[in-house]
């Protein structure tokens, strides 16, 4: 598997490449806002780009997609309320060629930051779009919104504590993180025991990071 994280400008953002040497075919996750910085990494595999995924629907995610799928030759996968050409389902799998043996991914609903949110996993890794960052959380609007993501955060933190978190900006201390790492120091995370202390994180997150020296 080929896995790059791309810094694809915007507010920190981040997209990824992910391919297959099997089927010799490749992805990219949120090739946004400036899609010709991601074009030039496929072009550096020498692998075919089949599908374009989105984690969500905000524009700084989703920016890119007419760059890429203009003439429809390569496919839009999203959540079934993302503008997608292919829906995905929840925790379903494709392969990315009919060789038994190439890359599968793996697809979870996490809706909470927005209600179209899903994260991707290849082998170990997760990208997460806006729903985790390293040591922080996607923003929601409404307590509604805000108690979804924590069942999806809860959802997530069940995949094993190896698994690679690879989220959709870079908010962090570093670019990545694990679900071992985020388990002991995500102080979000550590509040998944009661929504009530969650949420009153949320509302008090700007005042939480002063007193903690949180960037
Ligand atoms: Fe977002």
């Amino acid at each position: 598997m080929i896995f790059k994280q791309i810094k694809s400008g915007g507010d920190r953002n981040f997209a990824y490449l992910i391919g297959c040497q099997i089927s010799n075919k490749c992805v990219l996750i949120d090739p946004s806002p400036d899609p010709q910085i991601c074009e030039i990494e496929v072009e550096k595999t020498g692998l075919e780009l089949v599908y374009i995924i989105n984690t969500h629907s905000h524009i700084d995610h989703i920016a890119g997609n007419d760059y890429f799928c203009k003439d429809k030759k390569i496919k839009l996968i999203t959540h079934p309320k993302g503008n997608g050409d292919l829906k995905i389902e929840d925790s379903k799998e494709i392969s990315l060629s009919k060789d038994k043996n190439s890359l599968n991914l793996m697809f979870l609903y996490t809706p909470g930051h927005t209600g179209d949110s899903i994260c991707i996993k290849a082998e170990n890794n997760l990208v997460t779009g806006d729903t985790l960052f390293v040591g922080k959380v996607g923003g929601t609007y409404t307590e509604e919104d805000a108690r979804e993501e924590f069942n999806s955060l809860i959802k997530i933190m069940k995949l094993p504590s190896k698994t690679i978190i690879w989220p959709g900006h870079n908010y962090g201390t570093s670019s990545q993180s694990t679900i071992e790492t985020e388990i002991k120091t995500n102080p979000f995370i550590k509040k998944l025991n009661e929504f009530e202390d969650f949420i009153w994180l949320k509302n008090n997150w700007a005042e939480f990071k002063l007193k903690n020296n949180i960037k």
